[in-house]
């Protein structure tokens, strides 16, 4: 498959306007390159629900704290296009900086509620980052769907929340975790993780897993799931766990003393400089 590729915007328009008078539905995949095979699920996905399938590469600076890894955030451009041609992506966006932000730009898009919890908390502003640039993406590629991956969950919530609450004319879905054969997350930072780190990295997956499964297994109280994901952690001295929390699926509240409804368990670890995080939907049975 050839990948189209489009830095201005202009390009983007004429291949948007031929599928528009075509009637075919366009499906987008959003993100920041360094692409694995997590990615690449939301792209097949993709295939799956539109037509044509456009992604999008952009290390957006604004979602970055001062001290995060914006500049030596992964820039792997070569071998990601050959990733997504593979995967059947028929094009890809690579706007520069200044066609996202130009000089001058003043406006910017908040959830006032849920932008300072989970995440949140330790990465001010990180959100406001996230969803001016998706909404700003959306804007100009104005895809019928656009997936993102559950991995991220707090971002696809927040993303779910902004299309709903702005009206913006597009379909939003999820994506299921990929995880390496081990358990752990795939995810564009892990490439970071030092030798002698990814037991620990691990054990992250493994204490969801472990609350997950005694939760099948009819435990509904919030504190004792908890405690059985909170004590793979502990195991691990390397791990500082930043927050571990049951919520509610959609809004994310968090799940007071028993679960009743579609619920999900969330963790965010350090490990050394790295910053993990994962979840697993614990989905009521029958
Ligand atoms: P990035 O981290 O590159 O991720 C792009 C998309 O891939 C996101 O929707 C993310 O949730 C999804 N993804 C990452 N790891 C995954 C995994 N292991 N399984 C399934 N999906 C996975 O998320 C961003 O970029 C940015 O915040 C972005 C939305 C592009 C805005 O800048």
């Amino acid at each position: 498959m050839i990948l189209q590729t489009f830095v201005e915007i202009p390009a983007l328009d004429a291949f948007r306007l031929s599928l528009f008078s075509a009637g075919k539905k366009l499906a987008f995949v959003p993100t920041m390159g360094a692409l694995h095979e997590g990615h690449i699920s939301l792209v097949k996905q993709a295939r799956q629900n539109a037509d044509a399938v456009i992604a999008s590469i952009f290390v957006n600076p604004s979602q970055f704290g001062p001290g995060e890894d914006f500049n030596r955030y992964p820039r792997t451009l070569t071998e990601d296009a050959a990733r997504l041609a593979e995967a059947g992506c028929d094009a890809v966006f690579l706007p520069n900086l200044v066609t996202i932000y130009p000089d001058n730009f003043q406006t910017w898009v908040r959830n006032e509620v849920l932008e300072n919890d989970l995440c949140g908390a330790s990465r001010p502003g990180h959100f406001r980052g996230v969803l001016t640039v998706v909404l700003k993406l959306l804007n100009l590629v104005r895809p019928d769907v656009a997936l993102f991956g559950k991995k991220d969950y707090q971002q696809w919530r927040l993303i779910e929340k902004m299309v709903d609450d702005l009206n913006v004319p597009v379909k939003i879905l999820g994506g299921e975790t990929v995880r390496e054969p081990d358990g752990l997350a795939m995810s564009s930072r892990n490439r970071y993780l030092q030798d002698g780190e990814r037991p620990a990295a691990v054990a992250i997956s493994r204490g969801l897993k472990a609350a997950l499964e005694k939760f099948r297994s009819g435990e509904l109280k919030v504190q004792v799931l908890l405690d059985l994901a909170s004590k793979e952690f502990a195991a691990q001295p390397t791990i500082k766990v930043e927050y571990l929390a049951i919520c509610e699926q959609a809004s994310l509240a968090p799940v007071k003393e028993s679960i009743s409804g579609a619920a999900v368990i969330l963790v965010a670890a350090r490990l050394g400089e790295l910053r993990l995080i994962d979840n697993m939907e614990l989905n009521p049975v029958g």
